[in-house]
Formats: C-alpha cells, structure tokens, sequence
C-alpha cells in the first residue's frame, strides 16, 4: 500500500530511476503520485494526481539530479489530490511516507500552537513538520528522528530528505517495508524489490525501529535502540524479466496462465520433502485476508475432512478483536500472498503471545509475515503484480492441500487412505488439465451474457461455496459488477427475492454427494427466471439440461479439485473486465499490499 522510493548517486540517474521505480510499485497504489528531487542544488517537487503516466507528462526530464524521492499512493487521510499526493515539505524537511501515524490529530494540535500549517489532509504532513519542528529544536536529524520515533504511534515507511543536507536520504522503519538497495557508487530505498530490480539484487532489509542515513557509497544504520549497526547485505534472485508482461497484454491474463507451471513447481518442491507436520496439533486456525482468506475456506475443508483436525478461519482484521481460543495446542497458519498485510501479521504477532506456533503461508520471500513466523512454507508462485490474485491463491490452496495430504497419508483407517490413493497421479496431471480448462472459448461468450447485468449470483455447497466466495470476489475486484457468493441451500432464506429475469446465477458442483441439491437450487432460480450458468465436474450427473451455458471440467481428486474448478471462474471474471474495457491489473480504489489496518 503507498510505494516509496528513493535514490542518490552520481550519474544525474534520480529521474530516470524515481520514476521507473514508481511505474514498478504502481500496483501498490495508484491514485496520486509524486516526486522530490534536488537539481543544482535545488529541491523540486512535482506531485499529481491519477496514475504515474500523469505525473510523468509534467515532470522536466532534462533535469539533472543525484538525489530523489517518490511516492505513488493509496489515499489514507484526505482524497486522491495534488494537494494530498506526496512528497510533503514542512520547513527543512521533505518527505514521502507509507502507512499510518495514528496519534496525527493530537501531534498536529500541538505543532499548531508553534504556528505551523496544514494545507493537506494527511497525517503525513503532520510527521513531516514534527521532524521539521524536531530538527530545529535539537539542530541535528538523528536526534530528531529518535525522538520522532518515541512520538509517533502507527506504521511508517518514510524517506527523507533535509534542505541542509543535499547528499544523503535518511530512512526510517516502524510497521511497514522498507529496504535499502545497495548499488556501486549508488544506493536505493524502497518499500519493495521491483523498484531496484533494474539496478540492484543486492539489498538490506530494515527492521521496525530501524532507521538509516544513505549516501551514494554509504549506508550508515541505527537499530530500533538507535545504536549503530551492522546488517547482512542480501541477494534477491528476481529478474526484471519476471516483471514483464511477456506475450500477454494483462499481468492478470499471464498469471493465470502460468498456474500449470507453479503446480508443477510446488510438487517438484514439496512432493517427497519435509513438509511440517500439523497432526500433532489439537486445533488449527487459520487467519488472512481477501483471497488468502478464501484459500483458507478451502484449507479448512481439506483439513477437516483428510486429516481430522478441527480448523477454525478467521478474518485477520476481526481476530484481533474477539475472545480468543488459542494456546499452545494451535497451530495458527496465516496465509499471505505479499507477507505484508498489517492484519495478518499482527494476528501472527497475537498468536505468538498467546503461545501458539505459527506457519506462514508466503508468496514474497523474506517478507515481514515470512520472518515473523515460527516456519514458513513458500507458495513458489513467483512474483504476482495483477492487483486481483490468482496464480497466488492457487498456490495457497496446492500448498494447504498437500499439508492435508501428508497427514492423511499417515493414516491407519483404510477407508481414509483409499480416498487418497489417487492423489499423486492426478497431481502429476495437473499441469496439463490445467492447461486444457484454461483453453475454452465458452468464457467469452459466458463474459458476453455477464457483462452488461448488475448483479450476479454465486451458489455452491460446501468446498464449492468456499470457490463461489473467490469467484465473486475476483468478479467484483475487476468488472466492478456486484455479486455474491451463497451456500447454495441458504439461498432460500432471502437472496432468491432478488432473482429476477435474466439474473445470472453460476452453480459450482463437484461433490457428487451433495451435487443434486445444488442442481435443485440452480433449478429453482432458473424457475424464477434466472439465467442458470453451471461449472460441473465430468463425473456429476447434470439431469435434464436446463442451463444456459455448462462448464464441465475432469473429475481429479476431491484434494486437487479445487485448484483446477477455480481457472473458469478466473477466466470468467478477466473476460467480463475485458469486455467492459476496465483497468483488469489495477481496479479503481485497490491495492495489492494493504499494509494499514
Ligand atoms: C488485498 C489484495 C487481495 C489479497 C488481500 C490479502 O486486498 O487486493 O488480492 O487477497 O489483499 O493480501 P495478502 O498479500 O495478505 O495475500
């Protein structure tokens, strides 16, 4: 959420670098952005609102400049505006920052009295003039900064730089990423990898409290104590390539497309190697957001009915708030595409005090939720940029699938290890299934009866409701059409009032066992007139064929089952967004790492 970079060097590169940057973080946010940067020796800052593409247009590339900072944002305190849009400058002191200062209000009626003045409304440029009004009561940044932090309650990510200094960043780091990349003869900041990747693999990563001071050929760094420090220098191994749309004209229409390979990846990864072992826990719970929350609907489901173990879901942001039933006979498992989202990452932390361990479930490497855990599993999916997941979850729901099957696999009862006997083969034909689903001209013409509708309804039973919630929910992010997911029987109780002519309503059945009350309940909608769209699996008995479109895809294990009936209805969702020509890898108000509560 918000993307920060910043860069000093010495080859008149700051533009070039600030905005290529920006463009590489845009799907953090995207509805102002802006820029600081010092040219013969003075700083300009050049802010606007809307995309980078924007900001680009007004920006004079023949600048030439050593040192910048940037910032591309998703609006916290006060609209997307110029005005709102970062860098802020208060005094001496300019800065551009990501997450949120909680005690703004009463910082900023203190700092009122001293005679200074707000002309945004942002809580960002209330921690700009504390440092400023810090920096003139101790005449030194450090000492400024120090205080700052004992000051200010929330998350930042922040970058620095003072009117009195043109040759170094200052950086600082409470609740929300931020790593240092370092170069030769140059050095970055940045609250994620793809902004440095053109120019650096090398990086540090800054831990909360920490805080640095960042030449071009130094980088001195304070830990949270505000004691020097010294820090490993990393190496990430993602290439520019990988952030490439390649022969796709969507990030999302190639992600989706790269699942095959990721499934592949995961059970070259794991299949045959230690995986932890959840069997000896009394409970599970799972806690995440969004999507990862969803693929832990699903995890529950293939918990509960492989290996026995009661499984709890919860939304990270309500865990926190509710009695909870934890202790050191739970695991808790978060589920984390970014490893970044503040809610989950303090539910790990609330986990960890209240004595359980924890598993992560992570897609970015060495992410904060990643290092937070007490072990982690990574989903392997490679980096994802389309704002709406999808090669991500599935790799959520492959990686939670195979810790049911490594409890099940250990199972005495005969009738358990019978449900699993074909679950290696199937995987291994996953790939290619994958690849035959994802080749199917019906979900343009479903995007075709989809497109121009209001409201579209979802219905499923059991593991296909969890399905049902993840295709509204990518429907919903992409096509801005509203729609709902509902337990297929609950259907009855309300919802079907609004099941009017030509209402489209998609049925998921894959459970043979429960498939013809769901074929019942398509068939009572379609009764009311609904337009009944089914996605069934090759084994169900459809009964007489009342639907209006039918999607069937091959029978594999009910363990793998879901990780393949989920690319229609990702293949529906972008075919609808793409029909109705909207922004498919950035929807408006999204954002793909929400690092605020
Ligand atoms: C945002 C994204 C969703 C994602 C959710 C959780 O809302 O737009 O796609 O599912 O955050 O993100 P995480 O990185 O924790 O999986």
């Amino acid at each position: 959420m918000c993307g920060i970079v910043g860069y000093i060097g010495k080859n008149n590169k700051a533009l070039e670098v600030l905005i290529s940057g920006l463009q590489q973080l845009e799907y953090r946010g995207y509805d102002s952005a802006g820029i600081a940067y010092i040219d013969n020796e003075k700083l300009n800052i050049i802010r606007s609102k809307g995309k980078i593409a924007n900001l680009e247009k007004i920006i004079n590339f023949d600048d030439k400049s050593n040192i910048g900072i940037g910032h591309t944002r998703w609006a916290t305190h006060g609209e997307p505006s110029e005005l709102n849009a970062h860098p802020h400058k208060c005094g001496k002191i300019t800065i551009v920052h990501n997450g949120i200062i909680e005690n703004y209000e009463e910082l900023k009626n203190e700092l009122l009295k001293y005679g200074y003045e707000f002309k945004s409304d942002t809580d960002t440029e209330v921690a700009c003039a504390l440092l400023d009004f810090l920096y003139n009561q101790e005449n030194d940044i450090l000492s400024a900064i120090k205080i700052f932090k004992e000051k200010v309650q929330g998350a930042y990510a922040i970058n620095l730089i003072c009117d009195d200094d043109f040759d170094c960043i200052y950086a600082i780091k409470k609740n929300s990423p931020l790593i240092i990349g370092v170069g030769e003869n140059e050095n970055f900041v940045a609250s994620d990898v793809p902004a440095i990747l053109n120019y650096t693999n090398k990086y540090i990563q800054l831990d909360d409290g920490e805080f640095a001071k960042i030449t071009s050929d130094s980088i001195i760094l304070y830990n949270k104590n505000n004691e020097l420090v010294k820090k490993d220098i990393k190496e990430f191994h993602e290439k520019a390539e990988d952030m490439e749309k390649g022969n796709y004209d969507y990030y999302m229409e190639k992600e989706i497309h790269e699942q095959p390979e990721v499934i592949r990846k995961m059970t070259n990864e794991y299949i045959g190697s230690d995986m932890p072992d959840i069997s000896n826990y009394k409970k599970i719970v799972i806690v995440a957001c969004g999507s990862a929350m969803h693929a832990g609907l699903i995890g529950k489901n293939l918990i509960e009915e492989y290996s026995n173990i009661p499984v709890e879901v919860d939304i990270a942001s309500e865990f926190r708030y509710g009695k909870l039933f934890i202790d050191k006979d739970t695991l808790v498992i978060a589920i984390s595409q970014s490893g970044e989202t503040a809610d989950t990452l303090e539910a790990v932390k609330i986990a960890k005090s209240k004595g359980c361990d924890t598993l992560g479930i992570v897609n970015a490497y060495g992410s904060s939720i990643a290092r937070e855990v007490s072990n982690v599993c990574y989903t392997k999916a490679g980096r994802e940029i389309a704002v709406a997941t999808t090669k991500a979850y599935s790799a959520q729901v492959t990686l939670l699938s195979f810790l049911a099957y490594n409890v099940a696999k250990t199972s005495k009862n005969k009738e358990d290890l019978c449900k699993i006997s074909s679950f290696l083969s199937d995987l291994n034909k996953l790939p290619i299934i994958m690849d035959s689903i994802l080749d199917n001209s019906l979900y343009k013409e479903i995007a075709n009866i989809l497109y121009d509708k209001n409201h579209i309804f979802f219905i499923g039973r059991g593991i296909d409701y969890a399905l049902c919630m993840e295709g509204s929910l990518k429907l919903k992010e992409i096509s801005y059409i509203h729609s709902e997911a509902y337990p297929a029987g609950e259907l009855k109780h309300g919802t079907i009032s609004l099941i009017d002519n030509g209402t489209p309503v998609i049925g998921i059945v894959t459970d043979e066992k429960i498939a013809s009350k769901t074929i019942s309940n398509l068939k009572e909608v379609k009764a009311r007139g609904a337009n009944a769209i089914c996605i069934a699996t090759d084994n169900i008995n459809l009964g007489e064929d009342f639907y209006d479109k039918k999607i069937i895809i091959p029978k594999v294990n009910p363990m793998l089952e879901p990780i393949i009936t989920i690319l229609p209805l990702q293949k529906i969702a972008f075919e609808v967004a793409k029909l109705k020509d909207c922004p498919i890898d950035q929807p408006k108000n999204l954002a793909k790492s929400v690092t605020v509560e």
